[in-house]
């Protein structure tokens, strides 16, 4: 698949089926992570992958993140507070989102989850004081076979081009 093409078809997935991530699959989403530019290239991150059915289950219990029961890997996206504290968050959520557009590219479905307790999981996780919790990814396949077509974000859903980009100063528009 196109990296376009998986920008277009990528939707957040909130019901999963119970088949498993295959173990290549898993490892090419992981190698995207890994694979990402951060500032210095000091790759301040760490990937926790969570498959535990109790410890997704305690993570569920967010407000927003009841399907973290079914989607059968969440991956914890740590970053390194200390060896980039100002990059950081930054440098962790390109690499996670270029694992979503792989797992998208594999035919899985992510969801990305700011609702989470990040106390109960960095005990949960024994997740050490200099790593801060950025972002949870649920990846799993859909419930709902993905259509791709239906799948493509429909332009109403986001802000149009116009209001989004200027040119050359802000408000200028784009001539052409
Ligand atoms: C940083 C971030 C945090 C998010 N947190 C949640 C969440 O906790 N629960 C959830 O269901 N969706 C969450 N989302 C998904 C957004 O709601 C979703 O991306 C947005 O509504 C656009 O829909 P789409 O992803 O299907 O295009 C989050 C997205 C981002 C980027």
């Amino acid at each position: 698949m196109e990296v376009f093409d998986a920008v277009r078809a990528r939707r957040s997935v909130r019901g999963y089926s119970s088949t498993p991530v295959p173990t290549d699959k898993l490892d090419r989403i992981l190698e995207s992570g890994r694979l990402a530019p951060s500032a210095m290239n000091l790759q301040p991150w760490h990937f926790i992958i969570v498959q535990d059915a109790g410890k997704r289950e305690e993570m569920s219990k967010a407000r927003y993140a009841k399907f973290l029961k079914e989607s059968p890997v969440v991956i914890v996206g740590c970053g390194d507070k200390k060896s980039s504290p100002k990059w950081f968050v930054i440098d962790t959520t390109i690499a996670l989102q270029n694992m979503v557009l792989t797992a998208t590219s594999e035919g899985l479905g992510t969801c990305w989850i700011g609702s989470f307790d990040e106390n109960m999981i960095r005990k949960l996780l024994k997740i050490p004081e200099h790593l801060a919790i950025v972002a949870l990814l649920a990846v799993g396949y859909p419930r709902k076979k993905l259509d791709l077509a239906a799948m493509v974000v429909k332009s109403g859903s986001r802000r149009p081009v116009e209001e989004i980009v200027s040119v050359e100063e802000y408000g200028a528009k784009d001539e052409r």
